[in-house]
């Protein structure tokens, strides 16, 4: 695939690499390495049954920095891709580097732009990055009057990492309230903060710490049932390309945020390579960060792996080993990609799992494909639902309306007894 395979190249044998996780984004990472025409050997550790049909699964207990570095280092590998946040946060960059082998993402001092919201907060004000007002809560009455000096709607964040469950955005001063003290009584804080209205935006960013390279911007839809009605998810579909943004988003958003956030975080001593997800709300006053992570989304990565031409393995290592400067242009697949989360009975709530799933192999055609995520092979070989999220399926085509319709013809095909999904996702874009 083109004039990345020059450095790929260079190894004496294929180019071995290991991707930490079990999701659909772990998927779409390791289906996206496997395209690559460097042809990687793939493992994964703890992987999904979806991944193990690409790469080699290994076992990962306890998941820890220590483990992760130890099971790079046995199985020899030239580069380590760590996919969720919480390793990223616990040090798992800096274990495996300490090893002396590639690993991409972030070092822990440099994840806490997603592990500390008001760390994240900090370094923002820091490099002038526009964002919304917040003020930090550490007990009730702190809670109280920031939340009358704020206003409505009141937005309430647990500070450190909650698997999507730390965010509260209400007009109900009481819940906010109970969810600030709920926080607080686990012995954490929460920041308060103003209500960003308008659409929102992902931006995956990718930096060796000094270059920045912005991926395609794409969309999730959070709440968990049509017309954004529900509860938040992990996310229940994405799309990519936005049609309707502006056509100097990305470059706005490298200009005003993403640039300067990695040059204050070098400034700081802790650079920040990997991914920079920019989650950010395009409101009436301009662009704001809603969020930052340290890693890729889920379920947007699905849909913008689905459409990077170029190998990946080559940007994440350039990406890992400081060398992004040297890359020729990321090449892109002008078609959309739509993608459909299948969820299992009762996500988000306590998810039914043990479901027999059905369908995937009729499922896959030139333009559609399916990646899984909380799924596991039993002894006879029968694929057997075991999370909420359970499968991501894709589907490609000349525009976003010609991807969702591929992209639900393939979700119809499958069957998984009480699953629920959107049917309304890139609808109308
Ligand atoms: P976060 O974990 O910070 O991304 O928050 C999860 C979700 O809560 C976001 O995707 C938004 O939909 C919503 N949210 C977070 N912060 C704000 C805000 N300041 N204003 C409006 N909605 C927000
Ligand atoms: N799609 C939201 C996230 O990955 O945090």
């Amino acid at each position: 695939m083109g004039p990345d395979r020059t450095h790929l190249t260079r190894y004496a044998r294929r180019v071995r690499i290991l991707v930490i996780g079990s999701g659909a984004r772990e998927h779409a990472i390791a289906r996206a390495l496997s395209q690559d025409s460097a042809s990687p050997e793939l493992h994964a550790a703890p992987g999904n049954p979806g991944i193990a049909e690409i790469a080699t699964c290994h076992p990962l207990s306890p998941n820890t920095p220590e483990s992760i570095a130890d099971l790079a280092q046995r199985l020899a590998v030239d580069l380590v891709v760590i996919g969720p946040e919480a390793p990223l946060v616990q040090g798992a960059v800096d274990a495996v580097r300490a090893h002396g082998i590639a690993c991409f993402g972030p070092i822990a001092a440099a994840a806490r732009l997603e592990g500390s919201k008001s760390f994240a907060k900090e370094v923002m004000a820091a490099a002038g990055v526009p964002t919304a007002g917040c003020r930090p809560a550490h007990n009730a009455t702190e809670l109280a009057n920031a939340l009358d000096a704020i206003g409505r709607p009141f937005v309430v964040k647990d500070d450190g990492l909650a698997a999507g469950k730390g965010v509260v955005v209400t007009n109900d001063k009481a819940q906010a309230q109970a969810h600030g003290e709920a926080v607080i009584a686990k012995g954490g804080f929460v920041i308060v903060e103003e209500y960003l209205d308008g659409p929102e935006i992902s931006l995956f960013c990718i930096s060796d710490g000094t270059t920045v390279l912005p991926l395609a911007p794409a969309q999730d839809f959070k709440r968990a049932y049509d017309g954004d009605a529900g509860p938040n998810t992990g996310g229940m579909g994405a799309y990519s390309p936005l049609t309707w943004a502006p056509d100097d988003l990305t470059e706005q958003v490298m200009d005003t945020i993403a640039r300067p956030t990695i040059t204050e975080m070098a400034r700081r001593g802790t650079p920040f390579a990997g991914v920079l997800y920019c989650g950010l709300a395009l409101t009436s006053r301009g662009l704001r960060v809603v969020e930052f992570n340290a890693r890729f989304g889920d379920p947007e990565t699905q849909v913008v792996l689905a459409r990077l031409r170029t190998g990946l393995a080559e940007v994440l290592l350039a990406a890992a080993q400081g060398r992004l400067a040297d890359l020729p242009p990321l090449q892109w697949d002008p078609r959309a990609a739509v993608t459909v989360v299948i969820a299992a009975e009762n996500y988000p709530a306590t998810p039914v799992t043990g479901g027999l799933i059905s369908g995937l192999a009729s499922a896959a055609t030139p333009t559609t494909y399916v990646l899984q995520a909380g799924t596991k092979m039993d002894d006879g070989g029968a694929l057997l639902s075991a999370g909420g999220r359970v499968l991501s399926v894709v589907g490609l085509g000349e525009s976003v309306e010609t991807a969702r319709r591929q992209a639900y013809e393939a979700v119809a095909k499958i069957s998984l007894p009480g699953s629920h999904h959107r049917t309304d996702i890139a609808a109308g874009r």
